[in-house]
């Protein structure tokens, strides 16, 4: 018995502190939806709910001075001792758990909370990519040469893409209607709707100097787009990258991709219960030969362009997207194949049927 209780003990203090962590984490990164937060939480239930259960007299014992003062002479078969014992300590938890609770929740962050520095790097880079009239002078020296326009993967297997349905509803009511959703239904989405939706992030719109729904800084088009399939009719599950001139996909990777893009997703829970995973990545010497320094400011703008142009469609076709800003850099471009150098991911939306 002793060793049950021990062990329930334990396992109490380790999913408390698994809830206390992911929560942290979760709030950092402004994450809604972690499934082992979630998990761990159940577990602390559980796990606390067996404590009560194997200690229960414990706990009645102790508070019970407080709710209803006993003589001073308390029976002889109460164990003197117990019950003050019992509410000193009692009293004692209550006031170590509200300081530390205020300690950790006002007076940490205001003793440790860290300002940005001087030499921050993204303050430092904004900074050195400023247009300035020198600057203008030298721009008319180029870095390097400009890469394929387009990314091909010839090798692997192409599926045309049926032609996008039109998208109906007015750009009022998708702008008043969209959201970030995160929970979906189990039901697979048309190969048409992923046809519209890939078209609204990069479909050509203009056949003889190809340009595409979303702008780009000197029609340059950095951006790629992949396609983490997980459940659309008449598509088998896998990484397909998007062939923009062909309106096609391409099979990278085939297979049920989930369980690994929500991990490289730091566990969000809806790039598991999603139809699609989309990831945006950029060819950077694309944009970098002609904008030089300033190319990595452009880019970042672009993916934000792909990124509502996919929300508005989603909303539009009675979908749901979401942005996912966080993840794991080295474990979504391995996913993807690329070098995270020369080619790297740069945002994820998930799209699902609302539920
Ligand atoms: C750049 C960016 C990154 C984001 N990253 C995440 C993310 O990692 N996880 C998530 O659940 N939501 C993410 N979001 C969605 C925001 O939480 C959401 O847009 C915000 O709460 C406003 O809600 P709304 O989109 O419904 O208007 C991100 C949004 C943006 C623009």
């Amino acid at each position: 018995m002793r060793e049950i209780r021990l062990l329930i003990s334990w396992l109490l203090l380790l999913s408390s502190a698994a809830v206390a962590f992911t929560g942290l984490l979760a709030d950092w990164w402004g994450l809604s939806h972690v499934r082992i937060h979630l998990w761990s939480g159940y577990m602390a239930i559980v796990a606390g709910l067996a404590h009560l259960a194997l200690n229960w007299q414990n706990l009645f014992r102790m508070p019970r001075p407080i709710i209803r003062r006993e003589k001073r002479t308390p029976q002889p078969n109460l164990r003197k001792g117990v019950t003050m014992r019992g509410r000193r300590s009692f009293l004692r938890g209550i006031g170590l758990g509200l300081v530390g609770g205020l300690v950790t929740a006002y007076l940490l962050p205001l003793l440790f909370s860290v300002r940005p520095r001087v030499e921050d790097l993204s303050q430092a880079y904004h900074k050195w990519s400023s247009i300035t009239l020198r600057g203008v002078l030298w721009s008319g020296l180029r870095w390097g040469r400009a890469p394929a326009q387009y990314k091909r993967y010839p090798s692997a297997k192409q599926i045309a893409l049926p032609s996008p349905i039109p998208l109906t509803m007015s750009v009022q009511e998708a702008l008043d209607r969209r959201r970030s959703v995160r929970d979906y239904r189990p039901v697979p989405i048309t190969l048409a709707q992923l046809s519209a939706l890939l078209h609204a992030a990069q479909g050509i719109t203009e056949p003889t100097y190809p340009k595409r729904t979303a702008p780009s800084a000197g029609a340059l088009y950095p951006l790629e787009t992949y396609v983490v399939v997980h459940q659309v009719e008449d598509l088998k599950p896998g990484i397909y990258h998007y062939a923009v001139l062909d309106h096609a996909l391409e099979l990278i990777s085939p297979g049920d991709k989930r369980r690994e893009i929500t991990l490289a997703c730091l566990d969000q829970e809806h790039a598991h219960a999603a139809n699609v995973v989309f990831v945006l990545s950029a060819i950077f010497q694309r944009e970098r030969w002609k904008y030089q320094g300033r190319a990595y400011r452009y880019i970042l703008m672009e993916a934000g362009h792909v990124g509502q142009n996919i929300y508005l469609a989603a909303t539009a076709l009675g979908l749901g997207a979401c942005a996912i800003g966080a993840f794991y850099d080295d474990h979504l471009n391995t996913m993807l194949g690329i070098d995270g150098e020369e080619e790297a991911a740069l945002y994820v939306l998930t799209v699902g049927v609302p539920a």
